[in-house]
């Protein structure tokens, strides 16, 4: 089988495999494209947490970004944590040098643990600039919270959040419901003329390390292939929960979940 596209993804590197550029690149690879990858840092960790972070310079992200975007042009882009605010205006020149039209933006702010991992302003660089150059943004509750300066305790409260990005600039928003504690999992997908509530049964587990990268570049696969977002956004959340359903229970905290579920997509949806 030879890959149905080709996706750049910028992100960190997490050492245990479970989030980050790993699962960015299993995500791709299990739902049949071509990865190529901007590392922004390297994260030392397992499944127990976060040891050490090494940030790349941001001249070297770009050149990674441009050198082999030069070469191999990606269909569409995937970007991750992105953590200062030299970062993100080195990316944000890059990305009009090589003006890839496709781009999804997970703003990676908080740790699972509710730490916030990048500065106010990085913060008001993305609200102000990188979220207007994107196709979709997926923030989780804590970051649509931070992003629109409301609380999020309902999937009313998604909407209204969503639609207050929508007003900020962003052409296509996807709130993530993980954080929200209820019984069934909501994740909400929004633009000037659409509302898409997808709802999921949640299932109880410690392990989800990685759940969100896993969804944005699964939603960056499926829209390099020609499916609108929206649709892409309904088959990426049911390649996560596959994912979480087929629980490995590798590690002793919060361990990975199962990129190569997909057989369950490739039967069904393509
Ligand atoms: N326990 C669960 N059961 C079912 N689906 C879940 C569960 N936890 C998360 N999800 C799904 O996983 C996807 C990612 O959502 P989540 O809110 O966890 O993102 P995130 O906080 O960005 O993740 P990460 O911590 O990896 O950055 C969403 O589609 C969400 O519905
Ligand atoms: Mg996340």
């Amino acid at each position: 089988m030879s890959p149905k596209s080709k996706i750049l993804i910028i992100a960190g590197s997490d050492s245990s495999g479970g989030a980050g550029i790993q699962a960015d690149i299993k995500t791709v690879t299990a739902l049949g494209s071509y990865a190529m990858t901007s590392i922004t840092a390297v994260t030392i960790q397992n499944t127990t947490g976060v040891k050490s972070i090494v940030s790349i310079n941001p001249r070297e992200i770009s050149s990674q970004i441009e050198f082999t975007s030069k070469d191999i042009r990606p269909d569409a882009i995937k970007i991750g944590m992105l953590h200062s605010s030299k970062v993100i205006k080195s990316v944000i020149h890059s990305l009009n040098i090589i003006n890839v039209k496709k781009i999804i933006l997970d703003p990676v702010m908080i740790a699972k643990g509710g730490a916030r991992l990048i500065d106010e302003k990085a913060i008001d660089l993305l609200k102000n600039k990188l979220i207007k150059k994107v196709s979709l943004i997926t923030p989780n509750i804590p970051e649509a919270e931070i992003l629109t300066n409301t609380k999020i305790k309902t999937k009313e409260d998604m909407i209204f959040a969503a639609s207050l990005l929508i007003s900020m600039g962003a052409k296509n928003v996807f709130i993530k419901g993980g954080h929200l504690h209820s019984k069934n999992v909501y994740d909400i997908f929004v633009n000037k003329k659409e509302i898409d509530i997808i709802k999921n049964r949640r299932i109880t587990t410690s392990n989800t390390h990685g759940t969100g990268c896993t969804l944005s570049s699964a939603i960056t696969t499926f829209f390099s292939c020609g499916k609108t977002l929206k649709k892409s956004c309904e088959l990426a959340t049911k390649y996560v929960n596959q994912s979480i359903r087929s629980n490995l229970n590798y590690g002793k905290g919060h361990g990975p979940i199962n990129h190569l579920s997909s057989s369950f997509i490739e039967k069904k949806f393509r």
